[in-house]
C-alpha cells in the first residue's frame, strides 16, 4: 500500500467508528432551531394571523423550553400565492405580521434572552409582483429583462423544454406581450431569477446585508438546488411527474454553479460579527450530494438540512440507523441538522403514530432526533405533540380573505396550543385556520403540569443538550443492537462520558444484545431518562419495551 492510501484506509476506519467530537465554538453545531409559521404562532392584534409581536410576546416560553435559535418563515410583502414563498418586497414586514420597528423589538428582546433569529431567503424566485418581475416583463429590452429566465421556444404552444414543475404543470409560462416564455420550478406567480445576472445577483446579497445589518443570526436558504439550470436547457424525454424529489433532475438542480453564489454569500456572512449561519433548503438525492453542499472546503452552507433523513415515514429502526449513520459518518464531519416536522412536512406525532401509542412513539422520535450529534430543527407545536389536521377536516375550512387558497400543507400549520381558553389563546379573534381538535389535551399550559408529557419529555432533552458534555458535544459512536428493530446508538464526550440511547420501534418487547462500545461494556450508572420506566441496563443484554426509549450514562 501506497502512503495516500494508507492514509485513506485510516481514515475510512476512523469516520467508521465514530463522528467527530464538537470541537468548535460554533454555537449552531450543537443548537437546537425552533421554526416558527408566524401566521400561526400567536396572534396579538386579534385579527386571526399570527404577528412578530406574538413571537416576541412568547420568547419567554422559547427561553424556558431551551432552544437556541428561531427561524421565521417569510413575513414580508407577498401575494401570498404560496404564503410568503412569494415575495414582493425583500426589506419590509407585511401588514399582517407587523412592521420593521416590531422586527427591531422582537430582536431586542431575542438578544436579550440568548435567542438567536434566522430568516426565511427566498432566493430563486420572487413573486410575479415584485417590481423587480414587473420591469422585467415590461419588454424584452428592459434593464431588468435578464434578472429572469426568458426564452423564446418555438411559440405560444411550444415552450422551450417540456421539465416539469414542483407544483405541477411545465416549468415555462407564455407572456403574450413579449412573446417569450419565463421560467418557473414553482408556480407560474413565482418566477425563478437569474443568478448569472451580475445586478440581480447584488440585489440579493443586499437583501443579506439588510437583514444582517437588522440583527438577523443567518438564514434558512429556501430551494436552494434550484439556483441554477443547464444553460442549454436539454429536452426530457421523459419528464418526471410533479413533486419535489421528481423535480431533482441534473438539467434543474444541483448545478456547479450553485456553488458560487453559496460561498459568495457565506463570504458576506463570514464578514459579520456573531458568527451567522446559513441553513439550507437542500434536497439531494444522496449523502454524496449532501456532503458536497457544505463546499469543499467547507465554505458554503454551514447547516444543510438532511432530507434523506427528515422524508423518512416509517417506524423502522434499521432505515433509521441507516440514514443516522450516513448523516454521522459520512458528511465529511461536518455537522448534520436533523428533522422529521416542517411547515411542508406533516406533523411526526401524526405521521409515525399508529393510533393507539402516538405518545410514546412521539417521545421516542423526539429523542432520535434530540440525542443526535449535530443540530437539531424543531417545529413550533411538536414539543407539544401536535397532529396534523386530517384532509377531510382541512377540506371544510373556508376559503377566504384570511386563506385565500387551499394548500394540502395547511393540516400542518394549524395554530399553536397554548392552553385551554377559547382558541387555545392563539387569537381573541378568529383564527385563520381553525384549532385543531386535540387542543384541549395536547396544549402548552395543560402539559407543563404532567412530568410524563410530551411537554416534560422535549424538555428534559434539551436539558440534557446543554447541561450534558456527552449530549453537548460528545460524538456519535454507531452500534449494533443485535435485533433489526432497536435502534442504539452511543455519545461520547471528550471527557470518556458515554451515553447509550435505546429506541425500540416496535410495538413488541424486544431483547438486545449491544456490541461495537470500544473497550468492553461501559459500566453505565446511571438511568437519565426512559419512557416507560425502565431499569439501569448492568450488562449488554437487556429487554427493551415496545416503543421503549432508554437513555444511560457513565457519569
Ligand atoms: C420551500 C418552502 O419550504 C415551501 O413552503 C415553498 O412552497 C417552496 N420552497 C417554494 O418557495
Amino acid at each position: 500500500m501506497n502512503p495516500a492510501s494508507v492514509t485513506l484506509a485510516l481514515l475510512a476506519v476512523s469516520t467508521s467508528l465514530s463522528s467527530a467530537p464538537i470541537a468548535s465554538n460554533r454555537w449552531y453545531d450543537h443548537a437546537v432551531i425552533y421554526e416558527i409559521y408566524p401566521r400561526s404562532f400567536q396572534d396579538t392584534n386579534g385579527d386571526g394571523i399570527g404577528d412578530l409581536n406574538g413571537i416576541t410576546a412568547r420568547l419567554d416560553y422559547l427561553k424556558e423550553l431551551g432552544v437556541d435559535a428561531i427561524w421565521i418563515t417569510p413575513f414580508f410583502p407577498s401575494p401570498n400565492f404560496d404564503f410568503g414563498y412569494d415575495i414582493s418586497d425583500y426589506t419590509s414586514v407585511a401588514p399582517e405580521y407587523g412592521t420593521l420597528h416590531d422586527w427591531n423589538k422582537l430582536v431586542a428582546e431575542a438578544n436579550k434572552r440568548g435567542i438567536r433569529i434566522l430568516i426565511d431567503f427566498v432566493l430563486n424566485h420572487t413573486s410575479d409582483q415584485h417590481p423587480w418581475f414587473k420591469e422585467s416583463r415590461s419588454s424584452r429590452t428592459n434593464p431588468k429583462r435578464d434578472w429572469y429566465v426568458w426564452r423564446s421556444g418555438g411559440g405560444p404552444d411550444q415552450p422551450p423544454t417540456h421539465w416539469t414543475s414542483i407544483f405541477g404543470g411545465y416549468t415555462w409560462t407564455w407572456d403574450a406581450p413579449t412573446t417569450q416564455w419565463y421560467y418557473h420550478i414553482f408556480l407560474p406567480q413565482q418566477p425563478d431569477v437569474n443568478w448569472r445576472n451580475p445586478q440581480l445577483r447584488n440585489a440579493m446579497y443586499n437583501v443579506v446585508r439588510f437583514w444582517l445589518d437588522h440583527g438577523a443570526s443567518g438564514f434558512r436558504l429556501d430551494a436552494t438546488p434550484y439556483l441554477f439550470e443547464d444553460p442549454a436547457f436539454p429536452e426530457d424525454p421523459h419528464p418526471p411527474q410533479p413533486g419535489a424529489e421528481a423535480a431533482l433532475k441534473p438539467y434543474n438542480s444541483g448545478r456547479p454553479e450553485n456553488h458560487e453564489v453559496l460561498r459568495e454569500m457565506r463570504k458576506i456572512l463570514d464578514s459579520h460579527p456573531g458568527n451567522p449561519v446559513l441553513l439550507g433548503e437542500s434536497s439531494t438525492a444522496t449523502i454524496e450530494d449532501l456532503a458536497k453542499v457544505y463546499g469543499t472546503n467547507h465554505d458554503e452552507i454551514q447547516l444543510p438540512m438532511d432530507f434523506l433523513f427528515g422524508n423518512l415515514t416509517t417506524l423502522d429502526a434499521a432505515v433509521f440507523k441507516k440514514q443516522v449513520d450516513a448523516a454521522q459518518l459520512q458528511l465529511g464531519g461536518q455537522t448534520p441538522v436533523f428533522f422529521f416536522s416542517s411547515h411542508d412536512h406533516p406533523r411526526q406525532w401524526s405521521t409515525f403514530g399508529d393510533g393507539a401509542h402516538n405518545d410514546q412513539i412521539a417521545k421516542l422520535t423526539a429523542a432520535l432526533t434530540l440525542a443526535q450529534h449535530g443540530c437539531v430543527l424543531l417545529y413550533y407545536g411538536e414539543e407539544i405533540g401536535m397532529g396534523t389536521m386530517p384532509a377531510d377536516q382541512l377540506k371544510t375550512v373556508p376559503i377566504g380573505p384570511k386563506r385565500p387558497r387551499a394548500d394540502d400543507r395547511d393540516g400542518e400549520r394549524t395554530p399553536m396550543q397554548w392552553d385551554l381558553a377559547k382558541n387555545a389563546s392563539f387569537t381573541n379573534g378568529e383564527p385563520w385556520l381553525p384549532v385543531e381538535t386535540g387542543a384541549d389535551r395536547y396544549n402548552v399550559a395543560t402539559e407543563k403540569q404532567n412530568p410524563d408529557s410530551i411537554y416534560s419529555w422535549y424538555s428534559k432533552l434539551l436539558k440534557l443538550r446543554h447541561d450534558d458534555a456527552a449530549f453537548r458535544e460528545g460524538a456519535y459512536i454507531p452500534l449494533d443492537s443485535g435485533n433489526r428493530d432497536v435502534f442504539a446508538f452511543g455519545r461520547k464526550a471528550g471527557s470518556g462520558e458515554m451515553a447509550l440511547i435505546v429506541l425500540n420501534t416496535s410495538p413488541k418487547d424486544q431483547t438486545v444484545s449491544i456490541t461495537g462500545t470500544s473497550g468492553g461494556w461501559p459500566n453505565f450508572r446511571k438511568l437519565l431518562m426512559a419512557s416507560p420506566q425502565a431499569e439501569l441496563p448492568t450488562s449488554q443484554t437487556f429487554t427493551i419495551a415496545a416503543y421503549g426509549v432508554m437513555i444511560a450514562t457513565t457519569e
